[in-house]
């Protein structure tokens, strides 16, 4: 089953795809990941794409639908589940791009799954968020810390990191994104016949009931 996870900023995308790939044998495709690993390449086009993040804007379409593409083309079909789109199509031409893309290769979007909060919480999850750099695993300082201060439950790594574009500033940059380029994707795939609308607000396990029974749906 292929699906895209649609939310704002810190809506728990990521964590939920997390949960999705454990229990479904799902692949996670997140845009906001591979930029990341670009940004720590070193390279020409890393420092370009690191200026853009921290400044909260989105990257070109041609480069994330690039991203996309090669993912998608050096898949090799060996694994049980479909592909979680996690932060990607964020404008209306990512959304035809990825269209064109699983077209091309006989794969159908189940559903998008669009995780509603609203922006107060959506600073307070960002603030306090932090990532294991070893398996990336997401914590947060109150609602999800660690159980041993300074080390990642799963994996035992030390690595733990906080994003440079996770401060009030760049978030309120991030949010004025979300509303004017990605959140005409909701009507986009409403018309489709595609959105499920999952209140993000509950507590990680709600929302992963809350998922699971959308995508029966
Ligand atoms: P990206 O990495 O995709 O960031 P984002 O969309 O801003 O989303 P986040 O990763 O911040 O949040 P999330 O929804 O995954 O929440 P999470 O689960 O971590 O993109 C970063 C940048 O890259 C963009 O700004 C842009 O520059 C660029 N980019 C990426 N994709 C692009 C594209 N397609 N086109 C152009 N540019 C692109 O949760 C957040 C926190 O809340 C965590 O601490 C977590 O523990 C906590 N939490 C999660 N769920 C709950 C819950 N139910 N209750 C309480 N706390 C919760």
């Amino acid at each position: 089953m292929n699906i895209i996870l649609l939310g704002a900023p810190g809506a728990g995308k990521g964590t939920q795809a997390r949960v999705l790939v454990d229990g479904n044998g799902m692949v996670q495709l997140s845009t906001g990941d591979m930029l990341r690993a670009a940004r720590n390449s070193g390279t020409e086009m890393g420092r370009r794409v690191a200026a853009i993040m921290d400044a909260g804007k989105l990257v070109t379409d041609e480069v994330v639908i690039g991203l996309i593409a090669e993912q998608l083309e050096a898949d090799h079909g060996d694994h049980d589940g479909g592909f979680i789109f996690d932060g990607f199509p964020r404008t209306l031409a990512q959304a035809d791009a990825l269209g064109a893309l699983l077209d091309a290769r006989g794969l159908h979007l189940a559903a998008v799954v669009e995780l509603r909060v609203d922006d107060e919480a959506l600073v307070e999850r960002v603030t306090g968020r932090f990532t294991c750099g070893n398996c990336g695993e997401v914590y947060h300082d109150i609602t999800r810390p660690t159980k041993v201060e300074g080390t990642c439950d799963v994996c035992g790594s030390h690595d733990l990191k906080r994003r440079a574009d996770d401060n009030a500033d760049s978030l309120r940059q991030r949010l004025l994104e979300y509303y004017k380029k990605t959140s005409p994707l909701i009507g986009y795939y409403h018309a489709k016949g595609k959105l499920r609308v999952v209140d993000g607000l509950q507590p990680v396990a709600t929302v992963t009931k809350a998922v699971d029974l959308a995508l029966q749906g």
